[in-house]
């Protein structure tokens, strides 16, 4: 098989966490005889101070022409002033709307081996299994108007859906969850606002046709609250935009680093992954980065674009395996200071290893 992967490495951190998430992907080509392509271009800041534009033309192309995207991080502390559409964050919402993907999946799961890493008691998140189907293109990170009007002292955005938009996002819910727990919660503030009771309504409708799911509805401020009280109870969450923003970063909880969570946005012309971490300026360059985020994102890429579901799980696999090991980034020794501290270059290769192992007894099998 021939999958053409661009990858735009972007700010901060970005930049060596994915470096280890290609090397497993050329490990997993490797092994397995695969063509995969790869592609460097620019995002974000470096895009700014190279061609003065967060999402160059060329990227954009590049982009385009590719199987599947993988992406770093966007964002430096040195554009904070700017405005929102001349940050690096706004190149990366350029290409979101370009590619068309509009299926955020962002999985939380409480791996074994780092219960004592989340602030909340292991009895309270062993067993968590959360996926987040974050809405990607719409609300009020899109929605017109939007403006601040300096003079009059005023500024505004829009959270706008249209039935449509709700009714494929819903889909793509629903389909997961036939696949996991069957079990969806979507989340709006219905007793607030009429684009949430637009949800509400839609979503119902959609999950009629659905009669193995069980939906069930809850607002933004209590799901917040239940994530943490009672994370099991939770299947497939579905959210519009920013709901879905901030409900993610805050079930990084569970695993008490945000280091440990990737994406996949499916559904346009060309799936877009993605770590959800940011671009961690603090601690970039210095090797302390959590490189399992953006491992575990390739192994979305391979699931979801390469259609390669068994190297998908072998790459979980290595990721479960490196952490039963005891190797920990910086990020994952909350209440295990006895782990070993490995830098975001050792992670990787660890991880490598086992990847290797795994696939090397999986082709002896097959041999016999
Ligand atoms: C994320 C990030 C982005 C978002 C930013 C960088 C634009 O926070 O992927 O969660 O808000 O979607
Ligand atoms: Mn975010």
């Amino acid at each position: 098989m021939k999958l053409k992967v661009l990858v735009v490495a972007g700010d901060g951190i970005g930049p060596e966490v994915t470096a280890e998430a290609v090397r497993i992907l050329r490990s997993v080509a490797e092994l397995g005889g695969y063509d995969f392509e790869f592609r460097d271009a620019l995002i974000g800041g470096v895009a700014i101070k190279q061609h003065g534009s967060p999402l160059p033309e060329s990227t954009l192309e590049a982009a385009l022409e590719s199987d599947a995207v993988l992406l770093g991080a966007v964002g430096g502390n040195e554009f904070n002033a700017l405005p929102p559409d001349r940050r690096p964050e706004a190149g990366l919402l350029q290409l979101r709307q370009a590619l068309g993907g509009f299926a955020n999946l962002r999985p939380s799961f409480a791996w074994p081996s780092l219960s004592s890493n989340s602030p909340l008691r292991a009895e309270v998140v062993d067993g968590a299994d959360i996926l987040f189907v974050r809405e990607l293109l719409g609300g009020l990170y899109f929605g017109e108007p939007r403006a601040w009007d300096r003079e009059a002292g005023s500024a505004w955005n829009t959270m706008r859906y249209t039935r449509d938009e709700v009714i494929r996002v819903a889909r793509v819910a629903c389909e997961l969850a036939l696949t996991r727990q069957k079990k969806v919660t979507s989340v709006d503030k219905a007793n607030v606002l009429e684009v949430s009771q637009l949800w509400r309504a839609t979503v119902t409708e959609v999950a009629t046709q659905y009669p193995d799911v069980t939906l069930e509805h809850q607002y933004v401020d209590a799901c917040a609250m239940h994530l943490m009280n009672t994370p099991r109870n939770f299947d497939v969450v579905l959210t519009e935009n920013l709901f879905g923003d901030i409900l993610s970063d805050e079930a990084a909880v569970i695993t008490g680093s945000l280091g440990m969570l990737p994406s996949a946005t499916i559904g346009g012309q060309v799936n877009l992954y993605e770590p959800v971490h940011g671009s961690a300026p603090d601690i970039a360059g210095k090797g302390l980065a959590n490189p399992l985020g953006a491992i575990l994102t390739a192994a979305m890429l391979l699931r979801h674009s390469a259609k390669l579901e068994q190297d998908a799980q072998a790459v979980e696999t290595s990721v479960r395996k490196v952490l039963e090991q005891g190797y920990r980034t910086a990020d994952l020794v909350r209440g295990q200071p006895s782990k070993m501290v490995v830098s975001t270059q050792e992670m990787g290769k660890y991880v490598h290893q086992a990847l290797n192992e795994i696939i090397d007894c999986r082709q002896a099998m097959h041999a016999v």
